[in-house]
Order: C-alpha cells, then sequence, then structure tokens
C-alpha cells in the first residue's frame, strides 16, 4: 500500500474502475513487459484476485497465454479454504499455443496447486466446419463442454490483436482479414476492434459471448504499455468484472479517457 501511494496507483485504479464499472482493479508497479519480475508480480496479483473470490464449490475457467501461466505460478493453497470440490477448467479449446501455455495445461497446473479437480478439453487446433459439427455431437465433449459454461469464475489474458494472430500461425489471408476488421485485440480466441465489438471468432468449443456475458465474475489479467489500447478494446466490451493490470498499461489507458 505504501508503495503504492508513491506511485499513485490507488488514484489510477480507482479512475479506470470508475470510467468501466469494474468491481476492482489492481495495478502494480512497472512494465511487465520490459521486466520479468513486473510479470511475476502481475500474475501474483492475478492469483491473489482469484482467490479472493473463490468459494469452496466452484468452477472456474482459464484461458491461455504467458499471463495466466505466471499466475498458474504463483497460485498457493488459500488457508481457510478447502477448494477439494473446485474445478478448474480450460475456457476454450485448441487456439494454436504452444503445450506450456494452453489452457488445459494451465486449468490442471492451477488445479494441482490449490488441490482443486481438472477437467480438460481435447479439441485439435484451428478447427474445420467439419471437425467441428462432429465434435459438437460428441457425449463426452459436450460434458466438459457444459461444465465449462456454467463456470461462476473466468480468468483470461488479453492480447494485441496481430500478435496473437503470428503467435498462433493464423494463415497470412487470414491476418489480412482480422487487419481489414480492425481487429485490436484478442481474448478467448475472439478479435475486438477498437470499440470493443467482436469482429471475428475463431471456430473453436468451449465459452460462447453469451457464456461470458452471463459470467459472474470476469477476472482479466494483462498488462505491458504495448497491450493498453488492447486492453482498452476489451474493457469496452463491457464484461469485465475485476481487472488486474500493470502501470505501463495503466498509464496508457487513462490517456484515452
Ligand atoms: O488472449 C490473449 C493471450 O492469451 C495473451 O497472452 O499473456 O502471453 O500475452 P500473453
Amino acid at each position: 500500500p505504501v508503495v503504492k501511494e508513491i506511485f499513485g496507483l490507488s488514484e489510477l485504479e480507482e479512475r479506470i474502475r470508475e470510467a468501466f464499472g469494474l468491481r476492482k482493479v489492481v495495478i502494480v508497479p512497472g512494465d511487465s513487459e520490459a521486466s520479468p519480475l513486473t510479470k511475476k508480480e502481475l500474475g501474483r496479483a492475478g492469483a491473489k484476485a482469484l482467490l479472493g473470490v473463490m468459494r469452496s464449490e466452484d468452477v472456474v475457467a482459464v484461458t491461455g497465454g504467458t499471463t495466466i501461466a505466471e499466475v498458474a505460478e504463483q497460485l498457493s493453497p488459500p488457508t481457510g479454504l478447502s477448494l477439494k470440490q473446485s474445478w478448474f477448467v480450460p475456457a476454450r479449446g485448441g487456439l494454436g499455443e504452444s503445450l506450456e501455455i494452453q489452457a488445459n495445461t494451465i486449468a490442471s497446473g492451477m488445479a494441482k496447486r490449490v488441490g482443486a479437480g481438472y477437467r480438460l478439453l481435447h479439441v485439435p487446433d484451428l478447427l474445420g466446419k467439419e471437425a467441428y459439427e462432429s465434435l459438437v455431437g460428441d457425449p463426452n465433449i459436450q460434458d466438459i463442454v457444459e461444465m465449462i459454461r456454467k463456470a461462476r469464475i473466468v480468468v483470461h489474458g488479453i492480447g494485441d490483436a496481430m500478435e496473437m494472430a503470428r503467435r498462433r500461425k493464423l494463415e497470412e489471408s487470414m491476418v489480412q482479414e482480422l487487419q481489414n476488421e480492425g481487429a485490436l485485440a484478442e481474448s478467448f480466441g475472439y478479435y475486438f476492434n477498437e470499440d470493443g465489438v467482436v469482429v471475428h471468432k475463431m471456430l473453436t468449443l468451449g465459452l460462447r459471448l453469451e457464456d461470458i456475458r452471463r459470467t459472474e465474475t470476469v477476472i482479466g489479467i494483462a498488462g505491458g504499455r504495448s497491450k493498453a489500447k488492447a486492453i482498452l478494446a476489451v474493457l469496452l466490451f463491457g464484461q469485465e468484472d475485476i481487472l488486474v493490470t500493470d502501470e505501463a498499461a495503466a498509464e496508457d489507458i487513462v490517456k484515452e479517457l
């Protein structure tokens, strides 16, 4: 708290919280893009925010990415709360990330760290329409997808659209399409323009937009100056309840207010 006052972070938190009608905003000092230590702090703050809202019988859906992977690293069993009856699940399947930062890996990692259970969603990357149709009809897949859609808490990262398209090795024609559509941010496999409107959806299973809209607690965790515009776009989408970010991104977000 003392450090936060020195940097004026509490004031930044309150300005962003008010502007977007959020329940809570947490800002860690520094730029997580420039400093691995800050990224760790971002993960730690994310882990704390998550544990702060969890109940003993919960379903938590998580996305992939390096930031949420850091949240998993920083999780430890909460004191005075058993999570044995809780579940961690991936928010959506197969988005083309490398194994270490896939949602499945992170969901199982988080569950193990806090003594909860996990269920995985095995969906190949970059689904074609036919494969999608046949997977949708599979009873095992239906079972886990149903559980995902009932998640009370969603924890997700936010990325710059073009950066995510490149990292997930989308075809050049798709990257072009995204650019033409004005895609600025990516989260959950959905691409958003600068007004927070979804302009593109990756074909996969798991959380749909209507599920995100009715989720009780949506926690966005993302930092780094270059992500400010992307975070802003997702805030404009309007479904966040808690935002955990860093000083560098927060500074640039308030410039736009
Ligand atoms: O959807 C966005 C990405 O998951 C963000 O990934 O945390 O590695 O930047 P990152």
